[in-house]
């Protein structure tokens, strides 16, 4: 089985990107081996609480955006990163070419229930015209030079695109590399899986509405068929899960709180994931425009997200097309 380095040396990925890719995997080993520790390594719990030895224990997701952000500033290779778990951005080297976004640990609330959970990545370039701060990462989704997610599940695995397909990578625990397990990641067409929250259902838009009503009716509804429903509550499983066996996977924008309609983040979760998607053969949009077109006015910004399926997210965008995006637009 080959290794990563060989095969991003291959796709012809410059050696810097690489190394930075390589900190972002060193961290994630780290990541993944406290998680596998469990209870074990203290960095379970949802509070500042104190260990047996009077240690402070810290949440894994904190644990894990220090660990992620200061191994990639030691590099000296980024110029600044943006975390979900920041509010603003950290800056390292000046002069430094690469820009990295992220999740640390997407899907945290499964932590305490030994779930699947992950980390989303997102490598972008400084840009060419003048930008300074939160500006720096202020690009569209098509602008990304690397993106990915790294999957803690049963096994542990490194989901990554460069622009040249998608490769799913397995981390070899004795070897502690990741090696490559699928070549070329492609998305099935058509499916008969869906994936959304339910609970929010009596919040959401007309067409989204009718578009799941639609589903559920199976056999007997205007689809004909039967639709199954997975839902982790962890965006990393989801969408992993539709990239392995074809799926739609939504969490579209709802009233239920007016002054926050989406939930997903823009840059390190639905940018990343639509390149991965698009790169696999599928499609992703707000339900009214494509999102690695966006234009990303924050670096926090939500959107509404669809994705998954070519033919599947192409229905489910019919529904959208002569209904107004009104107050649902993120
Ligand atoms: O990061 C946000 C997130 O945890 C996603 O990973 C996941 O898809 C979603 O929120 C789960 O939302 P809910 O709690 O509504 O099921
Ligand atoms: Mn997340």
């Amino acid at each position: 089985m080959q290794r990563l380095i060989p095969v991003l040396n291959k796709d012809h990925v410059s050696l810097h990107l690489i190394s930075v890719i390589n900190t972002l995997l060193t961290a994630a080993k780290e990541i993944s081996h406290r998680l596998h520790q469990g209870s074990l390594a203290g960095t379970l719990g949802s509070t500042l609480d104190e260990n047996i030895q009077g240690e402070t224990q810290k949440k894994l997701d904190i644990v894990s955006n220090q660990l992620i952000k200061n191994m990639l500033l030691e590099t000296q290779l980024v110029r600044a990163v943006a975390s979900e778990e920041e509010d603003d951005i950290v800056e390292g080297n000046p002069d430094a070419k690469y820009l990295v976004a992220y999740d640390p640990l997407d899907g945290s609330s499964n932590i305490d229930i030994n779930g699947s959970v992950g980390t989303i990545f997102t490598i972008l370039e400084v840009p060419d015209h003048p930008a300074e701060g939160k500006e720096l990462f202020l690009q569209t989704g098509d602008e990304q030079v690397a993106a990915g997610y790294i999957l803690y599940g049963p096994s542990t695995m490194l989901v990554m695109t460069t622009g040249s397909g998608v490769r799913m990578y397995t981390l070899d625990h004795t070897v502690g590399e990741f090696l490559l397990t699928v070549e070329d990641v492609s998305i099935v067409k058509d499916t008969q899986e869906f994936g959304i929250n339910m609970a929010n259902q009596r919040f959401w838009s007309k067409p989204m509405s009718q578009y799941i009503g639609d589903l559920i009716a199976g056999e007997e509804g205007p689809r004909g068929k039967r639709f199954n429903m997975r839902w982790n509550a962890a965006m990393v499983a989801d969408v992993h899960r539709l990239l392995c066996r074809g799926g739609i996977f939504t969490y579209p924008a709802d009233c239920r709180n007016p002054a926050k309609p989406c939930k997903l983040r823009l840059l390190y979760e639905a940018m990343p994931m639509s390149f991965l998607v698009e790169q696999a053969g599928g499609r992703s949009s707000t339900g009214y425009e494509r999102i690695m077109s966006l234009q990303p006015t924050d670096i926090h910004q939500r959107v509404s997200v669809i994705m998954g399926s070519a033919n599947e997210v192409s229905t489910c965008l019919q529904y959208h097309k002569d209904v107004p995006c009104e107050r649902f637009d993120g």
